[in-house]
């Protein structure tokens, strides 16, 4: 198959949205009905440098991703479970799981709202449909991360949510394709609009520029740039500035850690690749 990929900004990163919804599918975490035919071109197209990588004693994509995604996946359990929790905004979800699998698991317990770019909100919710994966508590609604205001924002998808009930902002795979300003900006937006609930916590992932030096990471980088068709933004030097940022941003609570190494389905644990990404954890206290 011929890949064909948009060449600028936010729509550059889509592409990314059906190879990590092939990886989730891949490894036991998603539906057959979220995994595309452009996901499994990327996922072989990406084989090889994800194998060589490895063989040097390298990092892999699979790696980061699985060990970011089950930890976010753990922090959102907890805050339900908890009760703090009874509202996720999933900004970027892309081809993701994740909003499918806690509404099936939690059903009324939660209201899960899926939100991406126009485009990609309309596949999603077709797919969904046509795999039967729809359920009262899941909703998947337009957004643009970067709007302040007006009907793509998420100032005006909030007004649609329960001023009752905590509230969990979630974005994966998102923040590194934007510069810094860009993301100081979504930071503040979800940062002013988490105040307004009774609970309001944020989880990311998020690379370091600390924990992502050498030739091999650099490399590394280059493949995951020439996904996005750009650069892949190291916007802080430590833990600590990633903490401060978002506590200037409008969060009373900021940690960053490293998540825990998870096997492939054919058993591997990548450590390396696990040391390339932080999760965010926040709130607004
Ligand atoms: C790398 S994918 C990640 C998808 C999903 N979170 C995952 O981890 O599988 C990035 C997603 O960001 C979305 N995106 C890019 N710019 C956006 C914006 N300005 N507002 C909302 N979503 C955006 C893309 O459409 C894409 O679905």
């Amino acid at each position: 198959m011929k890949i064909s990929l948009p060449t600028r900004g936010s729509d550059a990163i889509s592409p990314t949205a059906h190879y990590t919804g092939y990886v989730w599918y891949r490894h036991g975490l998603s539906h057959p009905g979220l995994a595309t035919p452009q996901g499994r071109a990327l996922y072989h197209w990406a084989r090889p440098f994800n194998f060589g990588s490895r063989s040097l004693g390298g990092p892999t994509l699979e790696g980061f991703l699985l060990a970011r995604h089950r930890a976010i996946d753990a922090l959102l359990d907890q805050a339900i479970a908890s009760g703090a929790v009874g509202q996720v905004i999933e900004v970027a979800a892309g081809l993701s799981p994740r909003g499918w699998d806690f509404a099936r698991r939690y059903g009324s317990r939660i209201h899960y709202v899926e939100a991406d770019l126009p485009q990609m909100a309309l596949r999603k919710r077709a797919r969904l449909a046509a795999a039967g994966l729809e359920t009262p508590q899941h909703r998947v609604v337009a957004l643009d991360a970067l709007a302040d205001d007006g009907a793509l924002s998420l100032a005006t998808l909030a007004q649609s949510l329960d001023p009752g009930k905590g509230v969990a902002i979630i974005t994966e795979g998102l923040l590194n394709y934007f510069d810094t300003d860009t993301v100081l900006g979504m930071w503040r937006r979800f940062a002013a609009v988490l105040k307004s609930f009774p609970t309001g916590v944020y989880f990311s992932d998020l690379h370091l520029a600390s924990d992502n030096r050498g030739a091999q990471t650099r490399v590394f980088s280059k493949l995951l740039g020439s996904f996005v068709r750009g650069r892949v933004h190291l916007h802080f030097g430590s833990v600590a500035e990633a903490e401060a940022a978002l506590h200037q941003s409008g969060f009373g609570k900021a940690r960053l850690f490293a998540p825990e190494p998870q096997p492939t389905t054919a058993g591997v644990i990548d450590r390396k690749g696990a040391a390339l990404v932080r999760i965010v954890e926040a709130a607004c206290v």
